[in-house]
């Protein structure tokens, strides 16, 4: 088992290069098993759940061959089997797109239920609306998903919540279907544009994405191609607010700045002073940050995927903050861990009140969840002092070298093996 130690207390200063987007790549990679031809991946991002995806995609028959850490080339052709186990899913929530992958290739799919982090209940009712409305009969059955269908043909499917997932499985399961399919009420996240764009180069018919409608006309062959996956909007946001939060000076490059624009606006309201540049952003902070409001949504709406990282910026601002959760009924699990460093946070239902504290204290804390982790070692970067982080492989499914990453800026973190801990710590 690992941990990471953070030494905090100092500001973050330097420049931190962005990995390719986590939910992207986890989109695209089962993606590929619609092409016809070969194709080449770049971008990709070091982190486990796209080495678990890769993992599987071998299982189900692919090529994948790896050009360099950041570079792979994928041969589906060979590819026949339609089961994705609960071992190959390894828990992971993007499992779920080798259903919509699945059905689109061979018509057929058998995937384990999707996992991934606990924000409560995570139906996957409309990703199944969507696959019945193409002409898939779905069922549960000894704990699959299992889809089949005879003749697939396009359909018009109206989304009754705004979901990523369903948007994405239904783009897969809909590219080489005959006829025309329209997803209303889409979901709208820069992933979603990206799938769209890698399936595109590849010879599919996919207009809208990025808006709320989004149609697909079935194309017959999928071309090899080369793609690029866009960079990381929640890796950036992660550092631009850990940036702030040690009243620092960080240049975030290699992103797209239009897609941070709410995390841009919200790091504004609470004090933080951003240059734009055309592929980077540099966010400064003087003093203790302002209280704010935060409501997360749907894109263009501030990311769910943003709120812990930034309850733990408004933990210490000066004043009383409002946080209200849009798109998950239970993500506020972190803020246990962030009350034993001694910040000040009431949570009722999808609401949290963050009464903001001077400083937050160095303490024992565990990573409950992926961001919930990010916002732990932006915690521990404030604290003056030693904060251990437990359970870090939540960390390591999405993001890329982050002891490297945070070090580059000054900060003092190290992962270190649980039975062997640095001198100072088995003084404490
Ligand atoms: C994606 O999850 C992301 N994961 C999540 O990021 C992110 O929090 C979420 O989108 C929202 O932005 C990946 O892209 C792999 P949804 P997803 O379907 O697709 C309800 C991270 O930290 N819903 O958009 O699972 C659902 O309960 C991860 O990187 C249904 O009711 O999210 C939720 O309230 C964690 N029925 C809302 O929709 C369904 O069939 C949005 O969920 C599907 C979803």
């Amino acid at each position: 088992m690992e941990k990471f130690v953070v030494k905090g207390g100092k500001p973050l200063k330097g420049e931190v290069c962005i990995s390719g987007a986590k939910n992207a790549a986890v989109a695209i990679l089962p993606a590929v098993l619609l092409a016809d031809e070969p194709c080449t991946i770049e971008n990709l991002p070091d982190i486990s759940d796209v080495a678990t995806i890769l993992r599987a995609m071998k299982i189900l028959g692919a090529n994948v061959r790896l050009i360099n850490k950041t570079t792979v080339e994928i041969d589906p052709s060979h590819v026949n089997s339609f089961v994705v186990s609960k071992e190959m899913a390894e828990g992971m929530r993007a499992s779920s797109y080798f259903l919509g992958a699945l059905i689109g290739r061979m018509g057929r799919a058998r995937v384990a239920p999707p996992g991934g982090c606990d924000f409560g209940v995570r139906p996957i009712d409309q990703h199944i609306k969507g696959f019945e409305a193409l002409g898939a009969t779905v069922t549960i059955e000894n704990g699959m998903v299992e889809a089949r269908s005879k003749k697939l043909s396009g359909s018009s499917i109206y989304l009754d919540v705004v979901s990523v997932g369903a948007t994405i499985n239904i783009m897969l399961a809909a590219t080489k279907v005959k006829g025309l399919t329209i997803i209303e009420n889409a979901a709208r996240e820069p992933h979603i544009v990206d799938l769209a764009n890698f399936l595109n180069s590849m010879g599919a018919n996919i207009m809208g994405a990025g808006t709320s409608v989004i149609k697909i006309r079935g194309v017959d062959y999928l071309k090899g191609t080369d793609y690029s996956i866009i960079p990381d909007q929640i890796e950036a946001g992660t550092y631009m607010v850990a940036a702030a939060a040690t009243g620092g000076d960080v240049k975030v490059t290699n992103v797209t700045p239009k897609h941070l624009e709410s995390i841009i606006a919200k790091l504004r309201d609470a004090g933080a002073v951003i240059e734009e540049g055309d592929e980077y952003v540099r966010v400064s902070m003087k003093g203790r940050p302002k209280a704010c409001k935060v409501k997360t949504m749907p894109h263009p709406g501030f990311p769910t995927d943003m709120q812990p990282q930034m309850a733990t910026l408004l933990a210490i601002a000066e004043g009383t903050s409002i946080i209200t959760e849009g798109v998950w009924d239970s993500r506020f699990r972190y803020v246990e861990q962030l009350t034993f460093m001694g910040a000040d946070i009431q949570v009722d239902g999808k609401m949290a009140v963050i009464s903001g504290v001077k400083t937050l204290n160095p303490a024992p804390v565990k990573a409950v969840d992926l961001r919930a982790g990010a916002a732990m070692i932006i915690a521990g970067l404030i604290a003056d002092g030693v904060t251990e982080i437990e359970e870090i492989d939540h960390i390591d499914r999405g993001y890329e070298n982050v002891v490297e990453k945070f070090s580059n800026l000054g900060a003092d973190i190290k992962r270190i093996r649980v039975n062997n801990a640095p001198e100072y710590l088995k003084q404490a």
